[in-house]
């Protein structure tokens, strides 16, 4: 291995950047084959930046020599980045279109449970929104209609996170404030989803390549997840989430990922914008 940082025209950087990413799936017992190997690369760059490292050489030696350094390299690539009400635009046109349909939809069926699967829940606050955002749409038909949201992580630790419901109180900001007062206890510095809410949230480990996928979903978010993923990875997983969905289910991706164009006979765009699209007979 002799590449050193920025060195990519180097006529050997694949091989390198190949047994890197071989030496690594095999220290950290992960399964590398379903990123996309410029992500990688990327993400033990930041780590080789941290440590002032030159070489792939010099990194897999350090890792192999400090072993804390695989908890940290496992952390740096399942960046888990979220937030509440992540793109206020994509909840209001949940909240506008979407949730008023599906609803609406259960009141006239025999079924009157919604499904939602936040699929790379991270630390939990998209699946939390979510669940906020039902209880507002479904109101006073509480009797008629249900709701049930499942959040599915491969990192384990985001979903310890999650299951806890609490966060800092600097975590709130995005959560609109009448939300706030109905959904939210305040203690000291922090805050806690509040028990009506989280009752209906649960969490699960699943790697979207090899995990048994959510069954029977209404509607599925999969946001800013498919940025580690290529293509055909991505066409994989759209398959899953296409057999997972119920007739007319939606599916929301997030807002710079985009479908891509084998799949659009099996998904209608709704909202382009947001990335909002339902799902088709796939005829
Ligand atoms: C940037 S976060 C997105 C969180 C949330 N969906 C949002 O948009 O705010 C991406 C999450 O995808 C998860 N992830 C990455 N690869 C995955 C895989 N193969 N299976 C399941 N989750 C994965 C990461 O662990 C991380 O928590």
């Amino acid at each position: 291995m002799r590449l050193l940082i920025g060195a990519s025209k180097d006529p050997g950087h694949k091989g390198d950047a190949n047994r890197l990413v071989e030496r690594i799936s095999h220290v950290c017992q992960i399964d590398l084959s379903n990123y996309r190997l410029s992500y990688v690369e990327r993400r033990v760059a930041a780590r080789m930046r941290v440590l002032r490292l030159r070489s792939y050489r010099q990194y897999c030696q350090h890792l192999d020599d400090e072993p804390g350094e695989r908890a940290l390299l496992l952390d740096t690539l399942t960046i888990n980045v979220t937030d509440f009400f992540r793109d206020a635009s994509v909840y209001r046109f949940l909240s506008q279109q979407v949730l008023p349909e599906l609803i609406d939809r259960k009141r006239r069926s025999r079924n009157r449970l919604i499904r939602v699967w936040s699929a790379g829940c991270s630390t939990g606050e998209e699946p939390y929104s979510l669940a906020m955002a039902l209880m507002e749409g479904i109101g006073r038909h509480g009797e008629e209609v249900h709701f049930s949201v499942v959040g599915t992580d491969l990192d384990v630790k985001a979903l310890e996170v999650a299951k806890q419901a609490e966060y800092p109180i600097t975590r709130a900001s995005h959560i609109p404030k009448t939300l706030q007062a109905k959904y939210l206890e305040f203690t000291g510095d922090r805050f806690k989803i509040r028990p009506k809410v989280s009752k209906h949230v649960r969490f699960r480990p699943l790697d979207l390549f090899s995990g048994r996928p959510v069954g029977m979903v209404d509607l599925i978010l999969c946001r800013n997840v498919f940025i580690y993923f290529n293509k055909d990875q991505q066409e994989k997983i759209l398959d899953k989430f296409w057999s997972s969905l119920t007739k007319g289910g939606y599916l929301v991706l997030g807002k710079s990922e985009k479908m891509p164009a084998s799949m659009v006979g099996k998904f209608e765009s709704i909202q382009g914008r947001e990335r909002v699209y339902r799902k088709t007979d796939g005829l």
